[in-house]
């Protein structure tokens, strides 16, 4: 059964409406700037609290707070396509694709960190702002500063993919790599941003990313009027928080569903929890998404606009990037396809036959990473196979089973054979890796070398996505 939370829409109606600590200038909204707050941790330890995420005061964004980013955002980001799938046939519904991974840096994230830099005063700009970020945030807040000549200082994490770190130097960013997890660059990045009085852009919490985020929801309105669903991957939760706050102003019946991957359901979490609580994080293909606890400004923000959050496989997560290579020619990284994923998994099935638009929000995966996720998806979906045979180690013996092969029409990928661990030396092991058409065409695979060999062992895929399958 799909893992769906189903939350009562109040549309409009925040859950705490904490907009009032933002005050209104023409077009640009300026937060009053609270003071920093800090607190003794176990051990010593002092830990800057971010004065703009507050849990005792969340800030909620309003539709206005969203049109005035898209001004001023205006010219500076680029106006992403949102054409219909060219599978909208096969899925069954009219599907359009937002295609925001064709911002110049990868991804969506650019909307917010041009806003938020674009909205400081004149005397913050020259002194610079600070941030914490595993990859896309720092990526965009670093592009924009350098376009606009603010100084961005991002701290990365060890883990942080080498190429990201490279990027955000050539951007003329401070890129300080410390901490072993983010958990520990945002601590260096909040004491920084003390010291030298640097404003810290948390990525998802800032009300100003969040509403440079929502102008993603104008646009999809624009480019498909009243759609039926607009479908969102969620990780901290400032996208869904923008877009919701942007799509239900204008079109109060156009569902929005958030997506989370199994690895990392901190939003769907903190609902079953009636707030942003702590949630371990496990390797995920979607490491966009991969936010330990939802900010408490996005959460107050999302939580009263927000139709349906859904889990989805990881497995879903690699075939909806290999559909989005093979049929759309996108390529985009796990959190970009997870909306994608919410569909192929069956999820959304009630939404067959309606208009509805996925978000593809970013397209930075890593070349051998994106290797091995087209594999695992055509492994999920049984259209690459792996078994284990024994056959005669008479001359001719590997010959039948080549034979058998071309036969049912596959494509031999990897094949090695093996003869010294074995319990009758008059037989080999074959290992055989290869490709076929499609599930069908695997199990005919498998039934013809049952009828053949004793002695057939097909490997698990680690969800393979047959017909049967648990969705
Ligand atoms: C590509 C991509 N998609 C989605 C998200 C989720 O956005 P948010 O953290 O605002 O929910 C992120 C966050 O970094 C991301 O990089």
């Amino acid at each position: 059964m799909p893992q769906t939370v189903k939350v009562e829409t109040q549309n409009g109606k925040s859950a705490k409406n904490g907009a009032e600590a933002s005050k209104t200038n023409g077009t640009k909204t300026e937060l009053a700037v609270p003071h920093g707050r800090t607190r003794h941790v176990s051990g010593g330890v002092e830990e800057i609290l971010d004065p703009f995420c507050d849990p005792n005061n969340p800030q909620c964004i309003s539709f206005h707070d969203v049109t005035s980013a898209a001004f001023l955002i205006k010219g500076g980001v680029e106006r992403t396509p949102c054409p219909k799938s060219k599978s909208s046939d096969s899925y069954g519904m009219d599907l359009y694709l937002k295609k925001d991974f064709l911002q110049y840096t990868g991804s969506f994230k650019e909307r917010g960190a041009r806003y938020a830099l674009l909205s400081l005063s004149e005397e913050q700009k020259r002194k610079g702002v600070i941030s914490a970020s595993l990859g896309n945030h720092a990526l965009a807040l670093c592009y924009h500063g350098w376009k606009l000549s603010i100084p961005v200082t991002v701290v990365m994490p060890k883990a942080a993919p080498i190429m990201k770190v490279q990027k955000c130097r050539n951007y003329k960013a401070r890129v300080v790599v410390e901490g072993r997890d983010m958990g520990e660059a945002k601590s260096l990045a909040m004491r920084m941003s003390k010291e030298e009085e640097l404003l810290y852009v948390n990525g998802y919490d800032h009300p100003h990313i969040m509403a440079g985020q929502g102008t993603i929801g104008l646009e999809i309105l624009e480019q498909v009027p009243e759609p039926d669903a607009v479908v969102v991957p969620v990780g901290g939760g400032g996208l869904i928080a923008g877009i919701a706050t942007a799509v239900k102003a204008l079109s109060p019946n156009t569902k929005i569903i958030g997506v989370e991957s199994e690895k990392c359901a901190s939003f769907t979490n903190a609902m079953q929890n009636n707030g942003p609580i702590s949630t371990s994080i496990k390797n995920t293909l979607a490491d966009g998404l991969a936010v330990p606890k939802v900010g408490v400004n996005a959460y107050a923000t999302a939580l009263p606009l927000i139709d349906r959050m859904v889990v989805v496989k990881e497995e879903w997560i690699a075939v909806a990037i290999l559909r989005l290579v093979e049929e759309e020619k996108c390529v985009v990284e796990g959190a970009g396809g997870a909306g994608l994923a919410a569909i192929l998994s069956g999820h959304l099935d009630d939404l067959k036959g309606k208009k509805v638009v996925v978000l593809l929000c970013g397209g930075n995966i890593d070349t051998t990473v994106f290797g091995r996720c087209l594999e695992r998806g055509l492994a999920a979906e049984g259209r690459l196979v792996k078994f284990n045979v024994e056959v005669s180690d008479r001359p001719g013996g590997i010959n039948d089973l080549c034979a058998l092969l071309v036969r049912v029409g596959v494509s031999i990928k990897d094949i090695m054979h093996e003869r010294a661990w074995l319990r009758d030396i008059y037989t080999v092991e074959v290992k055989v890796i290869c490709e076929t058409v499609d599930w069908t065409h695997s199990l005919e695979l498998k039934n013809e070398l049952k009828k053949f060999y004793s002695k057939v062992q097909f490997c698990d895929v680690p969800m393979a996505l047959n017909e049967s399958s648990e969705r």
